[in-house]
């Protein structure tokens, strides 16, 4: 039995802080809700269905960018930080919604993309204007090419959607011109964050949107903004340390500066990272301290397959992790860039990494199904803030078998297919009805949805699960309304409780406990205890294989 002690706070100096135990559903706007008729989701889609999220019971809702974007990168390449793509509505309509959201208490995240923005941001356009010398390009990563007539990139950097990280310009001229960095697709070009000019662009942006309300932010890329200036070549199976472009040393400054502005505010804004450096957890605590980061993604639980020992590896070291820096762990399942958790959970090898993928593994949905309820139950029990992704909660499956000539993803492109990309769990969201667009866009609808939703999604429908009390989304209802009203959950402490190896059971203060049967045969219930949820049938006092519960422990079996 071990107890995984979070350090001590001040009541006092916690008030206020929703991040630590926060419930966060993630929108991916463009597959939520369509309100205009369009094919694709949008703002007035979100306000629509407003009172689902409020009925889901959530804390917070993230939102994958929404600015101007010409969407080589499904929003990611940022063409103006300040207004909202016409395509999703209006900068009055984001307000809008960030204020009706508060009245139901939901508080909003914005997503902020620093470490490149758009080719059509009116800086790259000035700077690919302006030729070779001018100042403007400084705000880039131009740079000659290599070879006689530059005609090669000027370092071997690999772009991590694929392909070489450099494209070529054209001088103002219509003659060869230099070469500009982009570690993402080439409709991304990477900042150069060594130029103040581009430090105060983005705090200017971070007040832009908390003056809004915003309420925290969601910091896309956050290790990867600072560049080794001499750019120099590497060999990407054995990096140097530092790495020419990963969590290097400077980028904290960064945080330490935005970590200022979120303070200024009255109620503190939340600074949340993406930070990937799942083998090295040390410096990834490094942008949790307390004047950087509130918190981070854990992607090791994201990844992590469905295997008690590694779980609860998983579990502690995230939570040994977080304590000497006094920040909340952060669970997550799934998000818009990975695999969906059910069709993860039915396959034989149950892990992911962002380079293991298994785009051809067979999956078991009805396995994968069970195990996804049993996980988001784990989820939510343990100590910290959980991220669910849109879809999750209606058991939504990754859809493969998109035709290439539908596909969106760079990535599907940038590796000529080889990878098939992130489509498959970005598909629009099915709310009602027995045909496509399941209620997705309105009827009559001129466009079809961005992405092809599958026939069989009719089962999916939020319609039909609400009528349905066994239902995947009736199952995250009840977890997240029992999570608020129950006094230990979120921030805290947690006490594993002793099971056989596959087994995972723990305790919370007061007398919650959730137990996790990962082993192939059902498990005894503790005596005395009271079933408060479960994500599956109970065989009497026995808890069945892949189910998790959560209990009221009674007085005498502590
Ligand atoms: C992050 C986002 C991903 C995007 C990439 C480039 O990893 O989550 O969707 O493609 O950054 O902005």
């Amino acid at each position: 039995m071990g107890d995984t002690q979070a350090p001590e706070h001040d009541g006092a100096s916690l008030a206020g802080q929703w991040w630590r135990s926060a419930a966060i559903y993630q929108i991916y706007p463009r597959s939520f809700a369509d309100g205009n008729g369009d094919g694709v989701g949008d703002l007035a889609g979100v306000r629509a269905h407003l009172s689902y999220l409020s009925e889901l019971g959530i804390d917070a809702v993230w939102f994958n960018p929404w600015y101007a974007s010409p969407m080589a990168d499904a929003g990611y390449d940022v063409a103006d930080y300040r207004a909202i793509d016409p395509l999703f509505g209006t900068l009055g309509e984001a307000e809008a919604f960030i204020r009706e959201a508060h009245e139901v208490g939901i508080r909003t995240i914005v997503d902020i993309v620093p470490n490149h923005c758009s080719d059509e941001h009116p800086w790259f356009k000035e700077a690919l204007l302006a030729g070779p010398d001018a100042a403007v390009r400084d705000l880039f990563w131009f740079r000659s090419g290599r070879g006689e007539h530059g005609e090669l990139p000027p370092n071997n950097w690999s772009s991590i959607f694929g392909g070489p990280a450099w494209t070529r310009t054209k001088n103002p001229d219509g003659t060869d011109g230099e070469w500009y960095l982009h570690l993402f697709a080439p409709g991304q070009p990477d900042l150069n964050w060594e130029n103040p000019k581009v430090r105060e662009e983005f705090e200017d942006v971070l007040r832009f949107w908390f003056d809004r309300g915003a309420d925290g932010v969601r910091i896309d890329s956050a290790a990867l903004c600072l560049k080794d200036p001499t750019l120099a070549d590497f060999d990407p199976a054995d990096p140097p340390s530092p790495h020419p472009f990963e969590d290097r040393d400077e980028v904290h400054d960064v945080y330490v500066s935005w970590r200022r502005i979120a303070d200024s505010y009255p109620e503190p804004r939340a600074l949340i990272g993406e930070v990937w450096l799942p083998e090295e957890p040390e410096r990834f605590a490094l942008y949790l301290r307390p004047n950087e980061l509130h918190t981070a993604f854990n992607f090791d639980f994201l990844g992590c397959p469905w295997d008690a020992a590694a779980m609860r590896k998983v579990i502690d070291d995230g939570i040994a992790l977080h304590a000497p820096v006094g920040a909340p762990p952060t669970w997550v399942l799934s998000n818009h860039d990975v695999i969906r958790t059910v069709t993860r959970y039915g396959r034989e090898d149950t892990r992911f990494t962002l380079d293991y993928r298994q785009f051809d593994a067979p999956s078991d949905l009805a396995l994968g199904t069970r195990r996804a309820r049993a996980a988001v139950m784990l989820l939510l029990a343990l100590p910290g803030s959980a991220y669910m992704y849109e879809g999750e909660e209606l058991g939504l499956y990754e859809v493969m078998d998109i035709p290439a000539e539908m596909r969106q993803d760079p990535m599907f492109f940038q590796t000529n297919g080889v990878n098939l990309g992130r489509d498959g769990c970005r598909i629009p969201l099915p709310w009602s009805g027995e045909a496509r667009p399941f209620g997705f866009s309105p009827d009559g609808a001129a466009g079809a949805p961005w992405l092809p939703q599958p026939a069989d999604w009719a089962d999916f429908t939020v319609e039909r699960q609400q009528a349905d009390p066994s239902s995947m989304l009736w199952l995250y209802r009840d977890a997240l309304r029992a999570r608020r009203s129950e006094p230990g959950l979120g921030d805290g402490s947690m006490t594993w409780l002793p099971t056989g190896p596959d087994v995972l059971a723990f305790a919370r203060d007061g007398d919650f406990v959730c137990m996790v049967n990962l082993s192939g045969e059902p498990v005894d219930l503790p005596a005395g205890a009271t079933v408060l949820l479960a994500s599956g049938p109970l065989d009497g006092d026995r808890l069945g294989t892949d189910t998790a519960v959560w209990l009221r422990r009674s007085a005498g079996s502590r």
